[in-house]
């Protein structure tokens, strides 16, 4: 039964919401494993435009259960305002969406905590979404977090919230800073969304595995990408949660043995948001193009992104670090108009070729990157569906990747629709799909 993890092989952005929309088509269950409100998927579908930030793109597709697991850090008002988006534009969650009772909530101190350490001289600036998702994981690491579970229990929630509080308050007190939080109030007004909330907390890791012993499908979807993981990414400039394939199974309560194969998303270029070392960003003309052609502005925070060439030493990092049985490629119709299009093949540093990406992120922000310069193809991409319709050069530029990847394509988006879509017949992503995507 097909079990598949879509996982973003760039810093996130990388489309993921259009593709595990179109993927869900094929599966039972949509299933999120990592972070929270930060995440922006956007899917268009005709006239509509949704940006979902918790809730799995799956729910776009009536009758698909989707589960946001245990992984997740949870705002409640941020969730409920989603639902009710959703509602409005005719998409039915109840019933169908789960929350894992395992999940932990995001509280209004965490937001305080994070601009103050945002805007804190002894701390890094990452450059956050602002959303309170990293001390909400420190919460959660530091064992004394609240979970979606703890909800049910007033009187305990109640004592929780009142400690977290309490301890929140003096270390903000410490700092010279204040925290006007009233912890009755703010219990109060959780325990609403709670019991707004009570219909989809479910034990989600149980869920899944009945499912899948029931012999569902299920497509395992991550949420930014695998240089922001926390463990691999280009620490500190990170997320705070596994972005990577293996937080599918810690994040949601499944067993390694269970997931059937890995597919990773990858722009055709490449963007970050927030601070750190992007070797092959471009601050000159070509990457503002690619930023306008390619509206590389956040669905979440809506600040700019870094634009630069698709950087290959990233994408080899990221199919070794996931096991990517195949590779998807998204925005190609963006490179349309470019007379010349670089790809970062290699790094180099004070003379030395590096192999691979380093630890330190101050290490990786001082390589520079061996470019191979491809000839542009100046026609339009945009919506094409056959491959043989691609120009001559824009299947150079593809097939240079894969070849170099040694990992197939099997997807090409040109364009934000579901159908604006390249599906390549015999790929290995066909196989680990319940049913072929197209008839191929
Ligand atoms: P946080 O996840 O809000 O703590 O932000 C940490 C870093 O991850 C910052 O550089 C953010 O810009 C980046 N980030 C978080 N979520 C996303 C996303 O969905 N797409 C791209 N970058 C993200």
């Amino acid at each position: 039964m097909s079990r598949l993890i879509v996982v973003g092989a760039q810093w996130g952005d990388e489309g993921k919401g259009k593709i595990v929309d179109l993927l869900a088509e094929k599966f039972d269950i949509v299933a999120r494993y990592q972070g929270g409100h930060n995440a922006g998927h956007t899917v268009e579908i005709g006239q509509k435009r949704f940006i979902l930030q918790l809730v799995p793109s799956g729910i776009l597709r009536p009758q698909k259960i989707v589960v946001i697991g245990n992984g997740a850090v949870v705002d409640p008002a941020a969730l409920l305002q989603e639902i009710e988006l959703l509602e409005q534009n005719g998409v039915s969650v109840w019933g169908r969406l789960f929350l894992s009772n395992r999940a932990h909530l995001i509280l209004p101190y965490h937001r305080i905590l994070e601009k103050e350490s945002e805007d804190s001289p002894f701390q890094q600036k990452i450059g956050t979404t602002a959303r309170g998702i990293g001390p909400a994981y420190e919460d959660k690491g530091g064992r004394r977090g609240i979970r979606i579970g703890d909800l049910l229990d007033a009187n305990q929630f109640c004592c929780l919230v009142e400690m977290a509080v309490r301890e929140k308050q003096a270390v903000l007190r410490a700092r010279g800073r204040d925290l006007d939080l009233d912890p009755v109030q703010l219990a109060d007004d959780y325990l609403e969304m709670g019991r707004r909330l009570l219909p989809l907390i479910a034990d989600t890791s149980a869920l899944l595995n009945r499912e899948m012993d029931a012999g569902r499908s299920v497509l395992f979807e991550g949420a930014q990408g695998t240089m922001l993981d926390v463990d691999h990414g280009t620490y500190p400039y990170v997320t705070s949660s596994n972005a990577t394939a293996g937080g599918a199974c810690t994040g949601l309560g499944i067993a390694p043995t269970r997931i059937r194969g890995i597919v990773g998303v990858s722009k055709a270029y490449t963007t970050r948001v927030g601070n750190g070392p992007f070797p092959t960003e471009d601050n000159g003309e070509p990457g503002k193009l690619l930023r306008e052609r390619g509206q590389e502005y956040g669905a979440v925070t809506r600040r700019s992104r870094r634009c630069g060439w698709m950087d290959l030493p990233v994408l080899r990092y990221s199919a070794t670090l996931n096991g990517l049985d195949s590779l998807i490629v998204t925005k190609l119709d963006v490179l349309d108009t470019l007379e010349e299009i670089p790809v970062g093949v290699g790094y180099e540093c004070e003379g030395t070729r590096l192999e691979e990406i380093p630890p330190q992120a101050e290490a990786l922000a001082k390589v520079r990157p061996i470019y191979r310069n491809f000839p542009g193809w100046k026609q339009s991409t945009f919506g094409l569906t056959r491959y043989a319709d691609l120009p001559q050069r824009a299947r150079a530029y593809l097939e240079f990747i894969q070849d170099h990847m040694g990992i197939e394509i099997s997807l090409i988006s040109t364009g934000p629709e579901r159908e604006q879509t390249i599906v390549l017949a015999g790929t290995r992503l066909q196989q680990l799909l319940p049913t072929p995507l197209f008839p191929s």
